[in-house]
């Protein structure tokens, strides 16, 4: 080790009068092989759970801090073979040994695995995300057991590495056939250089996107505080899964599906490949998702990408929804290496990559057209099922009109951002306008043009909003009708079932907050003997006609008519108000049932003219009890639609469709 000054400078040394030449490492290449590549506890870690998987290790256990502080420390052991001191020695502290011996493939000890490793260096891995890594190692060979450290900054410090550089060594105890049995290797990082701690749940998301070897293998757990990797973590959000959801006619030529479910294919010089890519519902919004992950050993040797395709592909927004794998072991047994250092990249440029790269852009093409039409077609398939009630009004259609609106739907259809929900409103709004006879222009427009532009698609957004204020203004002009509607029942006197069959059908109509509410049958009986029990007669004590019993969530409604003869008096307020009490005390006594609230209406043709039971009637209002005539209750159902109806106005005065209306 040279101690002061400029290596350059002294490496002349001079032996037995000849001049002789050294070859000096700086400290320093320890940042270029570990450091700079290995920065997220993922990538880091990665690396020691291969080196465990190549030790025959059947369990790896991680845990990792859940809150940072100086003295956190990640620690991961296995149960692999571990290393006698001379292992130590000869295979970790010698950087760039060649456990595979020069041979291309080359297999664990005792397991026979195909061996991950094969630079040397994936060690310094740890110094990503730590600045010292302990090794604590028992061999399954002689039980020896040795710990030691590595620090960053000692080895840093170095500088020009020309013989040895001591390393400290805590335990150096020989061999034991005791300990053999607790053979394993524990790494403990600490100096941790975390911005924060890490996120258990993202990192063992990100973790388990990166092996294949627990799908592989069934001897083989790795467990991250206690908890195993997860499994498919993704599978529910698929819509499409390939090879699984190829049609007839639609596989690849020589593809053949192994008994898990993955395309088997063959590229040029026998090399096998297997895959499977999926298609989720929306984009893929995780980096480490999105896109083919490429594996070599179970190990993931190439982060998610789309092969490189450029661009020009008709089918090119698939790629947001596309997420895949593909098992290429034959790239990590070649005689060269393909795959870059820091493992998440292949070189392409190879010629023995070429052949899988230019399989790839063809085959992700290929599935991105298929998906294309496939989303089309299953998005027409719900608009089918939606279109079932308008069939009647389709059918009134003239045919070159319906042909029209379906080719507007099936360009519609097309846009692949577009979820189902929003297609489906906005075909509602298409269809709707279409009938009202507007938006003809834009919905031909639509239907001829070859395909959906953005530009389209914005001013058809544009227009659906307007759309959702006339669509709810004309539902408001509906229920208006149907007000009025009333209105002439009432007046004609014909107060019977109809009416009450009529509200218990349009609850609403006695407010627009009512619209949920719903006939409640059930308690039916139950008041009738509380009634009795109170001796409270209906018929008598306010001269009921008719009731109706509704509920919504929590809140039951009694609605009461008089007989149309009848005013309400004081007596008929007395008596109403003593039942809505009954029933509440009934309701909150009883807490097995959901009702909480009960509000009470008494309906009659007119009130007494007496201010002072004016006065009464408005008292009665904050206690949920409203007493109105006929006159009344239709004028404040109007008033409120009409102020609805202002409101929808004030929000478009733009929009002259609007204002006609
Ligand atoms: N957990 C472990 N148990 C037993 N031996 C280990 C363990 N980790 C590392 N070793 C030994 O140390 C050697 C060096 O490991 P390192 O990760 O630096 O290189 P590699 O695995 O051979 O190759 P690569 O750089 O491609 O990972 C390994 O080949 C292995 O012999
Ligand atoms: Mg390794």
């Amino acid at each position: 080790v040279e101690e002061q000054g400029n290596a350059g400078e002294s490496s002349q040394t001079v032996e037995d009068g000849n001049k002789q030449l050294v070859l000096a490492f700086h400290g320093r290449v320890i940042d270029h092989l570990g450091i700079q590549m290995y920065q997220s506890p993922t990538a880091a870690l990665a690396e020691l759970i291969s080196n465990s998987w190549d030790a025959d290790a059947e369990n790896v256990e991680l845990t990792l801090p859940v809150s940072l502080g100086a003295d956190s420390v990640i620690t991961i052991r296995d149960d692999g073979n571990g290393m006698t001191f001379d292992e130590c020695q000869s295979r970790f502290l010698n950087v760039g040994y060649d456990c595979r011996d020069g041979k291309a493939i080359s297999t664990s000890k005792v397991k026979s695995r195909p061996l991950l490793g094969r630079k040397g260096i994936g060690k310094f891995a740890g110094f990503g995300i730590a600045k010292t890594i302990t090794v604590d190692t028992i061999s399954r060979l002689n039980g020896e057991h040795t710990v030691f450290a590595l620090n960053l900054e000692t080895l840093r410090g170095t500088k020009y590495i020309e013989g040895q550089t001591r390393i400290d060594t805590q335990v150096a105890d020989g061999p034991d056939q005791n300990r053999i049995g607790e053979h394993g290797t524990t790494f403990t990082l600490s100096s941790l250089e975390l911005k924060r701690a890490p996120s258990i749940l993202q990192f063992t998301r990100s973790m388990s996107r990166r092996f294949l070897l627990a799908e592989r293998s069934s001897d083989f757990s790795v467990k991250v505080n206690g908890d195993a990797l997860p499994v498919d973590i993704d599978s529910g959000q698929e819509e499409y899964v390939f090879p699984r959801d190829y049609a007839a006619g639609e596989m690849p030529t020589g593809m053949s599906i192994d008994a898990a479910g993955w395309a088997v294919e063959s590229l040029p010089a026998g090399r096998t490949i297997k895959w499977r890519i999926a298609f989720f519902e929306e984009p893929i919004k995780e980096d480490d998702l999105r896109g083919v992950s490429i594996f070599a050993n179970g190990k993931l040797a190439q982060r998610p990408f789309t092969f490189n395709i450029v661009g020009g592909i008709s089918a090119q927004q698939g790629l947001e929804y596309l997420t895949g794998k593909v098992e290429a072991d034959y790239l990590d047994q070649l005689t060269h290496d393909l795959i870059a250092t820091e493992r998440q990249r292949i070189n392409w440029e190879d010629q023995d990559a070429l052949p899988l790269l230019d399989w790839g852009k063809e085959r992700v093409e290929a599935l991105c057209k298929i998906w294309k039409s496939r989303r089309a077609e299953g998005k027409l398939k719900a608009m089918e099922v939606k279109l079932t009630p308008f069939a009647m009004r389709l059918g009134g259609l003239q045919s070159s009109e319906r042909k029209t609106l379906r080719t507007a739907l099936t360009k519609l259809a097309q846009i692949n951002s577009l979820t189902t929900k929003q297609f489906e409103l906005l075909g509602d709004a298409i269809l709707t306008s279409w009938e009202a006879g507007r938006l003809k222009e834009l919905i031909n427009d639509l239907a001829n043009s070859p395909e959906m532009s953005a530009d389209k698609l914005i001013e058809l957004l544009v227009e659906a909003n307007v759309l959702t204020a006339l669509n709810t203004h004309e539902a408001i002009k509906t229920k208006l009708t149907i007000v009025e509607e009333l209105r002439r029942l009432v007046e004609k006197k014909e107060l019977e079932n109809a009416v009450r069959d009529y509200i218990a059908t349009n609850p609403w109509l006695i407010s627009p907050q009512w619209e949920t509410f719903k006939k409640e049958i059930s308690l039916k009986k139950l008041i009738k003997d509380l009634l009795n029990s109170k001796k409270i007669d209906p018929a008598k004590d306010w001269d009921r006609r008719i009731d109706l019993l509704l509920a919504s969530g929590d809140r039951l409604l009694i609605l009461e008519f008089m007989q149309p003869d009848k005013k309400i008096d004081m007596d008929h307020i007395t008596r109403f108000k003593y039942y809505v009490a009954t029933v509440r005390n009934y309701l909150t006594g009883n807490t097995g049932q959901p009702l909480r609230h009960c509000t009470g209406y008494l309906v009659a043709n007119k009130i007494v003219n007496d201010p002072a039971i004016h006065q009464m009637i408005q008292d009665e209002v904050k206690n949920d009890l409203y007493y109105l005539d006929w006159e009344m209750l239709l004028y404040t159902s109007e008033k409120q639609y009409e102020e609805f109806s202002e409101i929808l106005k004030e929000r478009s005065p733009e929009d002259s469709r609007l204002s006609r209306l």
